[in-house]
């Protein structure tokens, strides 16, 4: 746990009265793993830049990560109970609130951008990626898909899934400290980005079969929800070595880094071991 990073995302809370949905806010935020935030203190480390630079954007992005979750959670998406480790947003305080803490979680990711310190050339950039990216052109684009996904799909439409539900938000983590560092090689990032999105989420079909809900914390709906996942393609044994192999590939596309890779190598191995 990043002790100064958890007390700086609390605190932008700070200034919102008290009232059911920041109680709701904070409640959600507990428990996260917080992976897309180390991502993006790792590759703004490898830029040689202090971590705290990339506080006000790494909250923002973990405000969208939260708020996704509870609308992700909810009786119409795909109905989970559980959720880092405790009762989902709309078991504890009712479906009303949840979709308003969500949309409350949405809307205060903007303002992390815009209280933080950086210049407004770099706010714009950064809002316009956000926009689009936890938007119809990343992360909402991938949930319709996977709500509307039915029967037979191809590889190459779970690909687009999860390139879009997942990798939005880990594309976001890799453009960022590029916009703070004021690098332009933005296919490099984005695809750096989708790499380490698509992994992450065959990891998480994996898991919610080979896990258990203490494990995972969360509720292993993939079944009873006969969701389109990794697993509609691959048997356990063979998603685990594709996995392998993504990793691997990951590794090996770092080598071309505009930026020392140590920390993100570091970050690949936590989450190639979790
Ligand atoms: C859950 O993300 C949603 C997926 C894309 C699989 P995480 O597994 O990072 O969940 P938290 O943020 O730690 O709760
Ligand atoms: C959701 O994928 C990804 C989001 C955009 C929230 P899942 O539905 O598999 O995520 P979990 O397993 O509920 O965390
Ligand atoms: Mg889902
Ligand atoms: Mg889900
Ligand atoms: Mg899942």
């Amino acid at each position: 746990m990043n002790k100064n990073f958890e007390e700086y995302l609390y605190g932008t809370l700070n200034k919102l009265k008290n009232n059911t949905i920041k109680e709701a806010m904070e409640y959600c935020l507990e428990g996260g793993q917080r992976f897309r935030p180390q991502i993006i203190f790792a590759i703004t480390k490898g830029f040689g830049i202090d971590e705290k630079e990339a506080y006000g954007v790494a909250s923002a992005l973990e405000y969208i990560q939260t708020y996704s979750l509870i609308h992700d959670d909810l009786p119409g998406m795909d109905n989970d109970d559980m959720r880092r480790g405790k009762p989902s947003c709309h078991k504890k305080f009712g479906e009303d609130i949840a979709i308003l803490t969500g949309d409350s979680l949405l809307t205060h990711s903007f303002s992390c951008i815009t209280e933080a310190d950086y210049n407004d050339s770099v706010k714009v950039k950064m809002i316009d990626a956000l926009c689009k990216y936890s938007g119809l052109f990343g992360m909402i684009y991938g949930q319709l898909l996977d709500v509307t996904a039915k029967g037979e799909i191809t590889a190459e439409e779970l690909f687009e899934i999860q390139d879009n539900k997942t990798s939005g938000l880990f594309k976001f983590a890799c453009l960022a400290p590029m916009f703070i560092a004021g690098n332009d090689k933005y296919e490099y990032f984005e695809k750096l980005g989708s790499m380490l999105g698509v992994v992450f989420q065959n990891q998480d079909d994996l898991f919610d079969i080979i896990k258990s809900e203490k494990e995972t914390g969360k509720s292993n709906s993939d079944v009873r929800n006969d969701k389109i996942t990794a697993l509609k393609f691959k048997t356990v044994e063979e998603l685990k070595e594709h996995i392998d192999n993504e990793f691997k590939e990951l590794r090996e596309y770092l080598k071309d880094a505009p930026f020392d890779t140590q920390y993100i190598l570091e970050i690949i191995d936590r989450m190639a071991n979790r």
